[in-house]
């Protein structure tokens, strides 16, 4: 009960030819993803490639195997010289039918064929096998094929990524772009915040104003409206209620008063006016509906006019020696 291979009749090779391009148009669609209409072009595509004439194509070894002869399963070879793989013969395909599978015809089937090509002077068999294919592998693999190169692919989750929950920021400032827990947020210390700036005179005077609903006098500015930036602030006070745009200059000095019955604490800005020119000085319109006037006082008189943290605030910013550094969000501010 020898196996041998025969030539292939015509209706046997018709009949195998279009199993075998089914076959491998399924397995481009299962193992490379191709669409199902593409897969059976690219069948036939390469097919006609390496057979364009069928049965009688050059350089084709198409082979009915038999045993006691009774057909068992068949194979096509290309010698070398052929289209797709001149450098080496190439086993096309192999089949052992259903029915008689796993008893050493396929090992017979490629052994049988090495013999015939060994007898052409043929060195070299070279396959494809599709990577799911375990059983031809393990044949082949014993019969010692090695591979040569190897085609990688793994199947990519399409599904849209879901946008990650914002983490809860631990840290007690905002110095970070996540959001923060809104439980933190409530339990943190609230602060009034105000800006003024100091303008004087060429005698070294400072510019107070008298607010009308109030006793005592402050120097220009006031408390930061929603979403303003203390420079913002200071800018807007200085122009409502001296009735003109004047220089707010660096900072000075930031003053922190802590929190007193009915009172949040507070943070105020001082800012360097500089010193007003004439001109300056003569364009001044106190806003009448806030201010009941204003002039220039010498520092030693401050205490008298205003409360006495106030006083002791201009006089230390006007004393110290280097200036502070005043940002909005980490940048100095444009003039
Ligand atoms: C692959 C195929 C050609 C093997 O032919 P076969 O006659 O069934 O295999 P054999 O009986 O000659 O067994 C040869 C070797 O294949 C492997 N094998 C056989 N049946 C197997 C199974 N069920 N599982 C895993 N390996 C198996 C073994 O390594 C076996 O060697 P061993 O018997 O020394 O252990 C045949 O199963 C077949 O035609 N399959 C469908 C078409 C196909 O896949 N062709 C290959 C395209 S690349």
């Amino acid at each position: 009960m020898d196996l041998v291979l025969v030539p292939m009749s015509g209706p046997d090779f018709e009949r195998r030819a279009a199993m075998l391009r089914r076959r491998y148009a399924g397995n481009l669609e299962r193992e490379k993803g191709v669409a199902p209409a593409d897969a059976e072009a690219e069948a036939r595509r390469q097919m006609a490639v390496v057979l364009p004439r069928g049965l009688d194509s050059d350089l084709s070894i198409l082979r009915s195997a038999q045993v006691d002869g009774v057909q068992v399963g068949w194979l096509w070879a290309m010698l070398p010289g052929a289209p797709t793989r001149p450098e080496m013969a190439w086993l096309h395909n192999i089949d052992v039918d259903p029915e008689h599978q796993g008893r050493g015809h396929g090992r017979a089937m490629i052994l049988a064929l090495e013999a015939e090509l060994r007898e052409l002077g043929v060195s070299r068999l070279g396959l494809n096998v599709f990577g799911g294919n375990k059983r031809a592998i393990a044949l082949y693999e014993s019969l010692g094929f090695a591979v040569m190169a190897q085609q990688m692919a793994k199947p990519l989750d399409t599904t849209p990524v879901a946008e990650p929950e914002p983490t809860v920021a631990p840290a007690a400032v905002d110095d970070t772009d996540q959001v923060p827990d809104p439980q933190y947020v409530a339990g943190l210390t609230r602060v009034r915040v105000a800006a003024g700036v100091l303008y004087r005179d060429g005698q070294g005077r400072v510019l107070v104003v008298q607010p009308t609903y109030k006793d005592t006098a402050e120097i220009p500015g006031g408390a930061l409206e929603a979403g303003e930036s203390p420079l913002q602030a200071c800018r807007r006070e200085v122009r409502e209620e001296l009735g003109l745009d004047l220089p707010v200059g660096g900072l000075l000095g930031v003053d922190w008063t802590p929190p007193r019955p009915h009172w949040d604490g507070a943070l105020t800005f001082v800012f360097d006016g500089g010193e007003l020119t004439d001109a300056q000085t003569e364009a001044i319109r106190a806003a009448p509906d806030e201010l009941s006037g204003w002039r220039f006082v010498a520092v030693a008189d401050l205490d008298a006019l205003m409360v006495p943290r106030l006083a002791q605030r201009i006089r230390t910013c006007l004393a110290q020696a280097s200036a502070g550094i005043y940002l909005e969000s980490g940048d100095v501010p444009m003039a």
